[in-house]
């Protein structure tokens, strides 16, 4: 049997003729930049989490960039961002000429708050808490210590749609919450999306006009920005997948109880254990023998992925800061030891059994 990492088409088939008729209808109307279903899904996905203001972006990689540039991070600042993370949440930072400042993670490879304070410096402007694989960061700690020290925080939710702690949706923690719609996260467009949430609307209104040339008004330019739009068709399908979230997100939770359930027994597997409002992006266990049991799935035709092969301290990009394993003891644990596993809604008994079986027969051997 295959089994794919992420299968696309198990999602989309129940919604293909959905999706054909939406295709035809932005066809139709031929706007296919500014349509009416941009701000349609911007006030949507904004109401979905109680937030005032959504800008809808071309990706989250900008929508972190705008963030930024709007709160007037530049040269000289530094941004405490997690040693395990997407580049984006580094290099948005370095772009402006501002310094990441990495802080490592906790045994589930989220942001740990306990390390955020000795990081913390005369030119700290801001944190960027990950929800990274779909679980939250400890974010009452972050807000704490972010308002101790007049920090601002810009949450990173693009593995993290509608997750929760308490009851308390993800992106609505912090000062700013930024989002990818890339095809593959919790809420996928068919192509690049992003979004951009807050409260504050002068923040609002700068990320607004920081994606669109620095106007909010055609030819109104009031400074230099940028163009990152998120297009009609994308919005357009955002909007017809954004009721079915919860009930995918409650799909990768059963998926990763099974597997929760079938590895606890498994001495040599770390399991990420589900807790409430963990959305599962991703599951990613930790093992030492991970290279070997990787191959040994692929041998059998099971995909899995590594999240990620290098933490950002280590990475190329940012060797010039001289970390070492020590200095981010769990990150480096994390790149040698995580593998996620297949998890997707649609992902049937039959394929997660077969998973299950096959590692179990690795570590049989
Ligand atoms: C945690 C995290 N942040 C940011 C991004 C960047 O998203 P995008 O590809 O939409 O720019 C990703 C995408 O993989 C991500 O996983």
């Amino acid at each position: 049997m295959q089994v794919p990492f992420v299968d696309l088409s198990a999602i989309h088939k129940p919604l293909e003729k959905a999706l054909k008729d939406l295709f035809s209808t932005v066809l139709e109307e031929s706007y296919f930049v500014h349509g009416k279903q941009v701000s349609t899904f911007e006030n949507a996905f904004a109401k979905a989490h109680h937030i005032t203001h959504c800008q809808s972006t071309g990706n989250c990689t900008d929508a972190l960039y705008i963030v930024l540039k709007a709160l007037g991070i530049g040269p000289g600042d530094e941004i405490l961002v997690p040693a395990m993370t997407w580049i984006t949440d580094a290099e948005t930072v370095s772009l402006l000429g501002a310094e990441p400042i990495f802080v490592d993670v906790d045994e589930f490879g989220l942001l740990n708050a306990n390390l955020l304070e000795e990081k913390i410096s005369p030119k700290t402007k801001a944190i960027i808490p990950v929800h990274l694989y779909g679980r939250m960061a400890n974010m009452e700690t972050v807000m704490q210590i972010a308002q101790r020290h007049d920090l601002k925080v810009i949450e990173d939710c693009a593995q993290s749609v509608f997750a929760s702690h308490n009851g308390k949706l993800a992106g609505t923690f912090g000062h700013a919450a930024v989002y990818s719609f890339y095809p593959t996260k919790n809420l996928g467009a068919l192509g690049d999306a992003g979004a951009i949430l807050t409260n504050d609307k002068v923040l609002f209104e700068a990320c607004r006009k920081l994606a669109n040339h620095g106007a909010l008004d055609k030819h109104n330019h009031e400074f230099p920005g940028t163009n990152s739009r998120m297009d009609t068709l994308q919005a357009a399908v955002l909007l017809l997948k954004l009721p079915y979230v919860q009930q995918w997100n409650e799909e990768r939770l059963a998926l990763a109880k099974n597997y929760d359930k079938a590895f606890a027994s498994i001495k040599e597997i770390g399991i990420p254990e589900c807790t409430d409002g963990h959305v599962f992006h991703v599951y990613a266990i930790q093992t030492k023998k991970r290279n070997e049991l990787k191959s040994h799935l692929k041998s059998k035709g099971v995909q899995t992925q590594i999240h990620y092969p290098q933490a950002l301290p280590f990475t190329k990009a940012y060797a010039y800061q001289n970390a070492t394993p020590a200095d981010f003891p769990r990150a480096y644990k994390l790149q040698q030891q995580g593998l996620s596993l297949p998890l997707f809604p649609g992902m049937t008994q039959e394929q997660q059994a077969y998973v299950i079986e096959c590692v179990e027969e690795f570590y049989k051997c």
